[in-house]
Protein backbone atom coordinates (compact mmCIF):
# COMPACT_ATOMS: atom_id res chain seq x y z
CA UNK A 1 0.00 0.00 0.00
CA UNK A 2 1.03 3.89 -0.82
CA UNK A 3 -0.13 6.83 1.09
CA UNK A 4 0.36 9.67 -1.12
CA UNK A 5 -0.40 13.27 0.42
CA UNK A 6 -1.41 16.70 -1.47
CA UNK A 7 -0.25 19.90 -0.43
CA UNK A 8 -3.28 20.45 1.86
CA UNK A 9 -2.49 17.42 4.11
CA UNK A 10 -2.09 18.47 7.31
CA UNK A 11 0.30 15.70 8.23
CA UNK A 12 -2.57 13.10 8.63
CA UNK A 13 -0.82 11.55 5.20
CA UNK A 14 2.49 9.96 7.54
CA UNK A 15 0.35 9.36 10.19
CA UNK A 16 -1.29 6.68 8.95
CA UNK A 17 1.48 5.51 6.35
CA UNK A 18 3.00 4.60 9.81
CA UNK A 19 -0.29 2.89 11.13
CA UNK A 20 -1.22 1.65 8.24
CA UNK A 21 2.21 -0.19 7.44
CA UNK A 22 2.72 1.39 4.18
CA UNK A 23 5.05 3.77 1.94
CA UNK A 24 5.08 6.97 2.29
CA UNK A 25 5.69 10.16 -0.14
CA UNK A 26 4.34 13.55 -1.06
CA UNK A 27 3.28 14.77 -3.92
CA UNK A 28 4.64 18.15 -5.72
CA UNK A 29 2.90 20.34 -7.46
CA UNK A 30 3.77 24.03 -9.25
CA UNK A 31 1.64 26.97 -10.95
CA UNK A 32 2.16 28.46 -14.58
CA UNK A 33 2.38 31.81 -14.82
CA UNK A 34 -1.27 32.20 -15.63
CA UNK A 35 -2.10 30.70 -11.92
CA UNK A 36 -2.97 26.87 -13.60
CA UNK A 37 -1.44 24.05 -11.94
CA UNK A 38 0.76 20.82 -12.53
CA UNK A 39 0.36 17.88 -10.17
CA UNK A 40 3.47 15.25 -9.99
CA UNK A 41 2.96 12.12 -8.09
CA UNK A 42 6.42 10.69 -8.82
CA UNK A 43 5.68 6.97 -7.12
CA UNK A 44 5.05 3.46 -8.92
CA UNK A 45 1.43 2.53 -8.39
CA UNK A 46 0.74 0.27 -10.50
CA UNK A 47 -1.08 -2.73 -8.44
CA UNK A 48 -0.58 -1.00 -5.60
CA UNK A 49 -3.60 0.32 -3.61
CA UNK A 50 -2.97 3.61 -3.08
CA UNK A 51 -4.41 5.93 -0.54
CA UNK A 52 -3.93 9.88 -1.65
CA UNK A 53 -4.78 12.08 1.47
CA UNK A 54 -5.59 15.71 0.73
CA UNK A 55 -8.06 18.34 2.76
CA UNK A 56 -9.84 20.36 0.41
CA UNK A 57 -10.35 23.70 3.21
CA UNK A 58 -9.84 27.52 1.49
CA UNK A 59 -8.57 27.89 -1.01
CA UNK A 60 -11.24 24.95 -1.89
CA UNK A 61 -11.29 25.02 -5.49
CA UNK A 62 -7.48 24.49 -5.56
CA UNK A 63 -7.13 21.71 -3.26
CA UNK A 64 -10.34 20.14 -5.31
CA UNK A 65 -8.57 20.43 -8.37
CA UNK A 66 -4.90 19.23 -6.95
CA UNK A 67 -7.19 16.22 -5.65
CA UNK A 68 -8.94 14.87 -9.22
CA UNK A 69 -5.06 15.84 -10.67
CA UNK A 70 -3.39 13.50 -8.58
CA UNK A 71 -5.85 11.05 -8.50
CA UNK A 72 -5.75 11.11 -12.66
CA UNK A 73 -1.83 11.07 -12.41
CA UNK A 74 -2.18 7.54 -9.92
CA UNK A 75 -5.29 5.84 -12.01
CA UNK A 76 -2.46 5.80 -15.35
CA UNK A 77 -0.67 3.99 -13.57
CA UNK A 78 -3.26 1.21 -12.95
CA UNK A 79 -3.04 1.04 -9.21
CA UNK A 80 -5.53 -1.93 -7.63
CA UNK A 81 -7.70 0.98 -6.04
CA UNK A 82 -7.41 4.51 -5.58
CA UNK A 83 -8.63 5.63 -1.66
CA UNK A 84 -8.79 9.23 -1.25
CA UNK A 85 -8.94 10.20 2.29
CA UNK A 86 -10.23 13.62 2.78
CA UNK A 87 -10.74 14.99 6.14
CA UNK A 88 -12.33 18.00 5.60
CA UNK A 89 -14.57 18.02 2.09
CA UNK A 90 -15.97 21.13 0.95
CA UNK A 91 -19.39 21.69 -0.33
CA UNK A 92 -20.92 19.47 1.58
CA UNK A 93 -23.26 21.51 3.05
CA UNK A 94 -25.13 22.78 -0.06
CA UNK A 95 -26.58 18.92 -0.44
CA UNK A 96 -29.97 20.46 -2.21
CA UNK A 97 -31.12 23.57 -3.71
CA UNK A 98 -32.30 25.82 -0.79
CA UNK A 99 -33.90 28.54 -3.51
CA UNK A 100 -34.94 27.18 -7.29
CA UNK A 101 -32.18 26.74 -9.46
CA UNK A 102 -28.94 26.43 -7.23
CA UNK A 103 -26.14 23.90 -7.81
CA UNK A 104 -26.12 20.90 -6.03
CA UNK A 105 -22.84 21.25 -5.08
CA UNK A 106 -22.07 18.07 -2.73
CA UNK A 107 -23.61 15.39 -5.40
CA UNK A 108 -21.35 17.47 -7.84
CA UNK A 109 -18.38 17.59 -5.95
CA UNK A 110 -18.85 13.24 -4.72
CA UNK A 111 -19.38 12.59 -8.67
CA UNK A 112 -16.26 14.35 -9.54
CA UNK A 113 -14.49 12.61 -7.30
CA UNK A 114 -15.80 9.00 -8.65
CA UNK A 115 -14.76 10.08 -12.21
CA UNK A 116 -11.41 11.09 -11.29
CA UNK A 117 -10.54 7.48 -10.63
CA UNK A 118 -11.47 7.54 -6.77
CA UNK A 119 -13.36 4.24 -5.75
CA UNK A 120 -13.19 4.36 -1.81
CA UNK A 121 -13.69 7.74 0.27
CA UNK A 122 -13.09 8.19 3.57
CA UNK A 123 -14.09 11.70 5.05
CA UNK A 124 -14.33 13.13 8.35
CA UNK A 125 -17.49 14.42 9.62
CA UNK A 126 -19.45 15.46 6.65
CA UNK A 127 -22.08 17.43 7.18
CA UNK A 128 -24.68 15.30 7.34
CA UNK A 129 -23.87 11.56 6.85
CA UNK A 130 -26.18 10.64 4.18
CA UNK A 131 -24.95 12.77 1.94
CA UNK A 132 -21.91 10.78 1.71
CA UNK A 133 -24.47 7.84 0.54
CA UNK A 134 -24.56 9.70 -2.91
CA UNK A 135 -20.83 8.85 -3.91
CA UNK A 136 -20.53 6.05 -6.25
CA UNK A 137 -18.17 4.17 -4.58
CA UNK A 138 -17.88 3.06 -0.88
CA UNK A 139 -17.56 5.48 1.43
CA UNK A 140 -17.05 6.10 5.36
CA UNK A 141 -17.66 8.75 7.59
CA UNK A 142 -15.31 9.51 10.77
CA UNK A 143 -17.13 10.73 13.79
CA UNK A 144 -14.24 11.75 16.02
CA UNK A 145 -16.17 11.97 18.86
CA UNK A 146 -14.15 10.07 21.28
CA UNK A 147 -10.37 11.29 20.20
CA UNK A 148 -12.24 15.48 20.80
CA UNK A 149 -13.54 14.78 24.00
CA UNK A 150 -10.64 12.80 25.42
CA UNK A 151 -9.22 16.27 26.00
CA UNK A 152 -12.58 17.31 28.15
CA UNK A 153 -11.77 14.15 29.87
CA UNK A 154 -9.01 14.28 31.12
CA UNK A 155 -8.59 18.81 31.62
CA UNK A 156 -12.40 19.32 32.37
CA UNK A 157 -14.18 19.08 36.09
CA UNK A 158 -18.43 19.46 35.48
CA UNK A 159 -18.63 19.56 32.24
CA UNK A 160 -22.04 20.25 30.79
CA UNK A 161 -22.21 19.63 26.79
CA UNK A 162 -24.23 22.34 24.63
CA UNK A 163 -25.17 21.82 21.32
CA UNK A 164 -25.70 25.12 19.22
CA UNK A 165 -28.16 23.55 17.06
CA UNK A 166 -30.40 20.97 16.94
CA UNK A 167 -28.37 19.67 13.69
CA UNK A 168 -25.03 18.88 16.71
CA UNK A 169 -27.64 17.61 18.77
CA UNK A 170 -27.14 13.57 18.08
CA UNK A 171 -23.21 14.18 18.54
CA UNK A 172 -23.16 16.39 21.40
CA UNK A 173 -25.19 13.69 22.92
CA UNK A 174 -22.23 10.85 22.36
CA UNK A 175 -19.74 13.42 23.78
CA UNK A 176 -21.74 13.63 26.99
CA UNK A 177 -22.51 9.99 27.57
CA UNK A 178 -18.40 10.00 27.32
CA UNK A 179 -17.90 12.53 29.72
CA UNK A 180 -21.22 11.47 31.68
CA UNK A 181 -22.67 14.78 31.67
CA UNK A 182 -25.56 16.90 31.29
CA UNK A 183 -26.19 17.59 27.48
CA UNK A 184 -28.67 20.31 26.13
CA UNK A 185 -29.21 21.99 22.59
CA UNK A 186 -30.57 25.59 21.40
CA UNK A 187 -32.71 25.70 18.92
CA UNK A 188 -31.47 28.74 16.93
CA UNK A 189 -32.26 30.05 12.87
CA UNK A 190 -30.15 31.92 10.78
CA UNK A 191 -31.14 34.80 8.64
CA UNK A 192 -30.57 33.84 5.16
CA UNK A 193 -29.25 37.39 3.56
CA UNK A 194 -27.30 38.38 6.57
CA UNK A 195 -26.30 35.19 7.74
CA UNK A 196 -26.92 36.18 11.53
CA UNK A 197 -27.78 33.85 14.06
CA UNK A 198 -30.36 34.06 16.94
CA UNK A 199 -31.56 31.70 19.47
CA UNK A 200 -35.53 30.80 18.13
CA UNK A 201 -36.25 28.77 21.09
CA UNK A 202 -33.47 28.42 24.53
CA UNK A 203 -33.73 25.30 26.58
CA UNK A 204 -34.83 26.04 29.78
CA UNK A 205 -31.44 24.55 32.05
CA UNK A 206 -29.48 26.43 34.11
CA UNK A 207 -25.73 26.16 34.25
CA UNK A 208 -24.50 27.42 37.40
CA UNK A 209 -20.73 25.99 38.31
CA UNK A 210 -20.25 24.24 34.98
CA UNK A 211 -17.82 24.61 33.06
CA UNK A 212 -19.65 24.59 29.53
CA UNK A 213 -18.73 22.53 26.03
CA UNK A 214 -20.29 23.96 23.03
CA UNK A 215 -19.90 20.71 20.54
CA UNK A 216 -20.79 21.21 16.52
CA UNK A 217 -19.47 19.63 13.68
CA UNK A 218 -17.96 23.21 12.41
CA UNK A 219 -17.37 26.46 13.44
CA UNK A 220 -17.19 29.24 10.46
CA UNK A 221 -17.81 32.25 10.95
CA UNK A 222 -18.12 31.76 14.53
CA UNK A 223 -21.68 33.09 14.80
CA UNK A 224 -23.81 29.83 16.02
CA UNK A 225 -20.51 29.44 18.55
CA UNK A 226 -20.75 32.89 19.86
CA UNK A 227 -23.92 33.45 20.34
CA UNK A 228 -24.05 29.83 22.23
CA UNK A 229 -21.31 31.10 24.38
CA UNK A 230 -23.23 34.17 25.13
CA UNK A 231 -26.19 31.85 26.17
CA UNK A 232 -24.20 29.87 28.42
CA UNK A 233 -22.31 32.71 30.43
CA UNK A 234 -26.11 34.45 30.88
CA UNK A 235 -27.02 31.54 32.25
CA UNK A 236 -24.53 31.05 35.06
CA UNK A 237 -21.36 28.79 33.10
CA UNK A 238 -18.16 29.91 34.96
CA UNK A 239 -16.24 28.84 31.64
CA UNK A 240 -16.98 27.90 28.11
CA UNK A 241 -14.73 26.59 25.92
CA UNK A 242 -15.91 25.38 22.37
CA UNK A 243 -14.84 22.28 20.20
CA UNK A 244 -15.75 21.47 16.90
CA UNK A 245 -14.50 18.68 14.29
CA UNK A 246 -14.12 21.46 11.44
CA UNK A 247 -12.20 24.67 12.19
CA UNK A 248 -12.86 26.47 9.11
CA UNK A 249 -12.32 30.09 11.18
CA UNK A 250 -13.74 32.06 8.12
CA UNK A 251 -12.98 35.96 8.42
CA UNK A 252 -13.45 37.42 12.25
CA UNK A 253 -14.18 34.39 13.74
CA UNK A 254 -11.32 34.58 16.12
CA UNK A 255 -12.36 37.47 17.57
CA UNK A 256 -16.23 36.76 17.17
CA UNK A 257 -15.09 33.57 19.63
CA UNK A 258 -13.14 35.40 21.86
CA UNK A 259 -15.51 38.33 22.26
CA UNK A 260 -17.92 35.85 23.34
CA UNK A 261 -15.86 35.02 26.16
CA UNK A 262 -14.64 31.80 24.72
CA UNK A 263 -11.81 30.62 26.88
CA UNK A 264 -10.41 27.86 24.41
CA UNK A 265 -11.20 26.43 20.85
CA UNK A 266 -10.33 23.15 19.81
CA UNK A 267 -10.52 21.05 17.00
CA UNK A 268 -9.49 17.75 15.00
CA UNK A 269 -6.43 18.56 12.50
CA UNK A 270 -8.39 18.40 9.52
CA UNK A 271 -8.17 22.24 8.92
CA UNK A 272 -4.96 24.16 9.98
CA UNK A 273 -6.17 26.80 12.32
CA UNK A 274 -4.07 29.25 13.88
CA UNK A 275 -4.56 30.00 17.90
CA UNK A 276 -6.85 27.16 18.26
CA UNK A 277 -5.80 23.95 19.41
CA UNK A 278 -5.55 20.72 16.91
CA UNK A 279 -6.56 17.06 18.19
CA UNK A 280 -4.97 14.36 15.94
CA UNK A 281 -7.88 12.16 14.43
CA UNK A 282 -5.42 10.14 12.35
CA UNK A 283 -5.80 6.57 14.06
CA UNK A 284 -9.38 6.74 13.57
CA UNK A 285 -8.64 7.57 9.43
CA UNK A 286 -6.54 4.36 9.57
CA UNK A 287 -9.23 2.56 10.84
CA UNK A 288 -11.43 3.68 8.22
CA UNK A 289 -8.64 3.14 5.22
CA UNK A 290 -8.64 -0.46 6.68
CA UNK A 291 -12.26 -1.38 6.77
CA UNK A 292 -12.42 -0.04 2.99
CA UNK A 293 -9.52 -1.83 1.51
C1 LIG B 1 -24.71 24.36 10.80
O1 LIG B 1 -25.65 23.67 10.52
C2 LIG B 1 -23.41 23.81 11.30
O2 LIG B 1 -23.58 22.71 12.14
C3 LIG B 1 -22.64 24.88 12.05
O3 LIG B 1 -23.36 25.21 13.22
C4 LIG B 1 -22.44 26.11 11.23
O4 LIG B 1 -21.98 25.79 9.94
C5 LIG B 1 -21.47 27.04 11.91
O5 LIG B 1 -21.38 28.18 11.13
P1 LIG B 1 -20.96 29.57 11.75
O6 LIG B 1 -19.71 29.35 12.54
O7 LIG B 1 -20.76 30.46 10.55
O8 LIG B 1 -22.10 30.04 12.60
Amino acid sequence: MLVISGSADTGIGENIAKSLGAEYLSSSFKTFPDGEMLVRADCDAKNEDVVIVQSTYAPQDRHLMELFFLSQSILKQKPLSITAVVPYLAYLRQDKPFTPGESVSAEAVLDLLYSAGISNLVVVQPHKLETLEKFKGKSKAVLPVKSLMDYALREIENPYLLAPDKGSFPFAKEAAKLLNCDCTFIDKERNISTGEVSIKNAPAERFDGKNVIIFDDMISTGGTTAQAAKFAYSRGASDVIAIAVHLLMSGNAFATLRESGISGIYGANTIPAPNTYQIDVSEEIASAVRSLI
